[in-house]
């Protein structure tokens, strides 16, 4: 990161300003609104494009927003094939806003690539692929897809929230954009709503820039600062969060009131080979299902933990617990969510930074 050109100061200075004063008409030091520029954002946005290894990244007041704004690339009539086991808010904003614009979704399950390559029509012009996938974990092979997007002439777009850039670098594999909840890893202390795009092909940074300028869906000034701030201990959080969830999958698996642990690290996992080529470690995402495959054990569960604080959100220092079926993917009907894969039991843990034994006494307790 450099320091503030105009300066010197080490740490970027919220440049809280809606607006910047020129000469003369058009006379300017490249800053006429903050809508438009903000050198905090800019700063950050430097950081975004390194962090991935893009040539631009663009920030957005949250992931979704970054998303909505990939969306607006499209036109009525055009095709989007779509993972089918993504984050909840992803398949919302796809299935009750963007379909009544015209934009049709096809949803197959990405870690079978025959599977996106036999929805490929005339009409596609997005492939959304997340991975590992909230809450499965199931890992998608970024390359083979990026090969069959070019060939139908589709933009891939990548959600990498859950590796963060630590872990994984998709547009190296061939991906077109990547898009992150900067809520998560990037800012990685819970104190933030933020989205990112990284790219690098000029002509769509002017496509996605001019939709970030004209739809206005910008972060503030010190929003960009935390995020900033999150992202020079991106590296060694993600080495914690990575021995820790390591540490925990292993020690689920083997707990008899457990039936199953949903974590890339394990040899057998269907997407551990993938997992292995495209990623640099398997991150601190642990989703596991109870024998008893009840709610209200779950629920049982859930709420008897004290180091894990039971919330919504991911990738923040401290440990999370989370219900997919009543929390993040509530949005997705009952029969839809169970044929994809999310049981009733099915608990997602956001392994954070705290000593290792600790979480695990934390969880034996609670399982019971
Ligand atoms: C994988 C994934 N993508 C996108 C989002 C949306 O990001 P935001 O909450 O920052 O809008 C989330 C949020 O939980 C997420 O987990």
């Amino acid at each position: 990161m450099e320091p503030d050109p105009s300066t010197g100061a080490i740490m970027t200075p919220i440049y809280q300003t809606s607006t910047y004063v020129q000469e003369a008409p058009a006379t300017h030091k490249g800053y006429e609104y903050a809508r438009s520029q903000n050198p905090t954002r800019t700063a950050l946005e430097t950081a975004y494009a390194q962090i991935e290894n893009a040539k631009h990244a663009l920030a957005f007041g949250s992931g979704v927003a970054a998303t909505d704004s990939v969306m607006k690339l499209l036109n009525p009539g055009d095709e989007v094939i779509a993972a089918s086991d993504m984050y909840g808010g992803t398949y919302r904003l796809f299935s009750k806003v963007w379909e009544r614009f015209g934009i049709k979704f096809i949803y197959v399950d990405t870690t079978n690539t025959a599977h996106v390559q036999a929805a490929v029509t005339a009409n596609t012009k997005l492939v959304w692929v997340e991975t590992p996938t909230n809450p499965l974990m199931n890992i998608t092979d970024i390359a083979a897809v990026a090969a069959i997007a070019k060939n139908a002439g589709a933009l891939l777009c990548v959600d990498n929230t859950f590796a963060s850039p630590a872990l994984q670098n998709p547009l190296d594999d061939g991906a077109d954009i990547v898009m992150h909840s900067a809520t998560k890893y990037l800012g990685g202390h819970s104190d933030v709503i933020q989205g990112a795009l990284m790219m690098n092909d000029d002509a769509l940074r002017e496509k996605l820039y001019f939709i970030q300028k004209s739809c206005g869906a910008v972060p503030g000034p010190q929003d960009c600062f935390l995020v900033l701030r999150g992202i020079k201990t991106l590296g060694l959080r993600m080495k914690a969060h990575c021995e820790n969830g390591e540490k925990i999958a292993h020690w689920l698996r083997s707990h008899p009131k457990v039936a199953k642990v949903y974590w890339p690290g394990f040899e057998d996992n269907a997407g551990y080979a993938i997992a292995k080529k495209q990623m640099k470690g398997f991150g601190g995402m642990i989703s596991f299902e109870l024998k008893n495959d009840e709610v209200a054990e779950a629920k049982r569960v859930l709420s008897s933990t004290h180091l894990f604080s039971l919330a919504e959100s991911l990738g923040g220092v401290e440990s999370l617990i989370n219900h997919p079926a009543s929390m993040t993917h509530a949005s997705i009907p009952r029969e839809e969510r169970i044929k994809n894969g999310l049981s009733d039991s099915l608990i997602r843990l956001s392994v954070g930074i705290e000593d290792a034994d600790d979480l695990v006494e934390d969880l034996r307790k609670a399982i019971g």
